[in-house]
């Protein structure tokens, strides 16, 4: 049974939200905050996360009405179709099942009369047994030396995941170099290459079609680059695959054992869990990548389990519903306050504009009310010597997402404790200001009286600006899995509240048919 067409819209929850609204949109934070237990009743635990949404423009009620949309979308039905393999990405004709992937439970997951399971701990054990032998020296390249570089050539989710992770889990990350070709801009490649010896470089093409423009001219060009040191016969020891398109890995020249298996039911960008982090587990061992894989699972049993006013994506899709769809907030700030989540923003750039940028609802029909938010952002504390300044003081109004760590990796507990102060500080900054009597107060003793009426206005924070904590106790694999497949279930909860496909990504296509058209002109 396909996912119900239900207009939110439409809906008796929608209508009570919009009154509920009128009457409460000018509520403040700093008046809710008047309520001495308000962080109890507005934080979330879920093993070692924390999650604090209590400086949201919102009251129980609007929780609850929120909690009512979701159930007059029946969205408890929708995350069953999805864990349970039903054809959910319809336009395209397939299952969705990147939680699959990443399950260690008995329970059969059905494609067309067989059970999946099996072939995903096949594929499993196959990325176990070649990351063993890389990382360990024993696989040999065509001079018998071992391996010293790995380069993942893919592009959009067959990038952008393992990259993430890989640069996200640099901590744990073994004695392998690795890199990342993705750009059709030659000058990426030949970077790159300037790095490599033939010698010692594993290339892994990553390309669920393999038939990307980007992913085949690079894969060409370092093979090229490749065989001007080795001939054909050693392309085996040096070249693997990760793709659906057996025929045409077979047609690059990748043996047929140096190819490991993607799924349709997997889509690009939810692929990371699958082979496509073939190069996550190079980069730092198979048991940490399983460990990445296992706090996802620990995520989805949470999102496909618990009570939606306590389901942690639930909730903060909900709290984005309410910015976008009743506030007109446009965009989103993802704000980790780790260096090593630096790629946070660009991955979940693809993982939700590619999702739920969409304008026609799931009838094919047209839609009227706002759909996908944009999301954008960048490390704390750069970024706040960077853009904060428009979202503290600016006319826009930016939910925004603080991630942070309670302990540090490497325990500089001075940098710390002053990374920590900022991010608590910045959020309340956001949420409380600073008023024109504490302004004036401020100005008065510094002893700047005559200028008060001058810089008054310019020293005033409205504040009133929400934000989520999103507080783990450490950055580790696990935590790390935990955190992609929260919002991985955020976009999926969405999309269903919007009455959108989130799993097809059709606007892509038009350009890239319109760059092929060009280059057919130009030869
Ligand atoms: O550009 C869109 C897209 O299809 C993404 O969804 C996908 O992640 C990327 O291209 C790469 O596709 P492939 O893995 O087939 O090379």
């Amino acid at each position: 049974m396909a996912l119900k067409n239900i207009n939110p819209t439409k809906t008796q929850a929608w209508q009570k939200l919009t009154n509920h609204f009128n009457d409460h949109k000018d509520i403040t934070i700093k008046e809710l905050y008047k309520d001495v237990n308000r962080k109890a009743h507005f934080s979330l635990e879920f093993e070692d996360l924390l999650v604090d949404f209590s400086k949201n423009r919102i009251t129980k009620e609007t929780l609850d009405l929120l909690v009512e949309l979701a159930k007059e979308v029946d969205l408890k039905d929708a995350i069953e179709k999805q864990f349970s393999g039903e054809v959910i990405n319809v336009t395209e004709g397939r299952a969705v099942l990147h939680t699959a992937l990443r399950s260690n439970s008995e329970e059969p997951v059905f494609m067309d009369g067989k059970n999946i399971k099996p072939q995903i701990q096949a594929a499993l054990r196959k990325i176990r047994s070649f990351s063993n032998k890389v990382i360990s020296g024993k696989w040999k390249g065509y001079t018998g030396k071992s391996i010293t570089d790995i380069v993942n050539i893919g592009i959009g989710g067959s990038d952008l995941g393992p990259d993430m992770v890989v640069e996200s889990l640099q901590y744990y990350k073994n004695q392998l170099t690795t890199h990342f070709v993705s750009n059709i801009d030659g000058d990426h490649v030949s970077e790159v290459m300037k790095k490599l010896n033939p010698e010692t470089t594993l290339f892994v093409i990553v390309s669920k079609t393999f038939t990307t423009q980007e992913t085949i001219t690079n894969a060409e060009t370092l093979k090229n680059w490749f065989l001007k040191s080795a001939t054909i016969f050693d392309i085996p020891k040096h070249f693997v695959a990760v793709s659906t398109n057996l025929e045409a890995v077979d047609n690059f020249g990748i043996d047929k054992s140096n190819v490991f298996p993607m799924w349709n039911w997997v889509g690009g960008r939810f692929s990371l869990w699958s082979a496509v982090g073939l190069s996550i587990s190079l980069s730092v061992g198979f048991d940490n990548y399983r460990a990445l894989l296992d706090g996802a699972e620990e995520m989805d049993i949470h999102f496909r389990s618990e009570d939606f006013d306590k389901n942690i994506p639930v909730v903060l899709a909900l709290l984005s519903i309410w910015y976008n769809n009743f506030y007109k907030a446009e965009t989103e700030a993802v704000l980790p306050y780790s260096q090593y989540l630096k790629k946070l923003p660009d991955y979940l750039q693809q993982a939700i504009m590619e999702s739920n940028g969409k304008g026609v609802d799931r009838n094919g029909d047209q839609i009227d009310y706002q759909t996908g938010t944009i999301v954008w952002g960048s490390t704390g504390t750069n970024m706040q010597h960077a853009f904060m300044q428009l979202v503290h003081q600016g006319t826009k109004l930016i939910p925004t997402d603080f991630i942070g760590y309670k302990e540090s990796l490497y325990g500089l507990t001075d940098h710390h404790k002053k990374l920590m102060a900022n991010y608590y500080g910045q959020m309340e900054a956001l949420a409380f200001g600073k008023s024109k009597e504490e302004v004036h107060l401020e100005l008065k003793f510094a002893g700047n009286e005559d200028k008060i009426s001058q810089l008054l206005p310019f020293k005033i924070f409205e504040g009133n600006r929400p934000s989520n904590a999103i507080l783990f106790d450490k950055l580790t694999p696990r935590s790390l899995g935990k955190l992609i497949a929260l919002y991985e279930h955020k976009i999926y909860t969405q999309g269903i509240l919007w009455n959108i496909y989130s799993y097809d990504q059709f606007g892509v296509e038009l350009g890239k048919e319109l760059a092929k058209k060009l280059l057919n002109k130009q030869s």
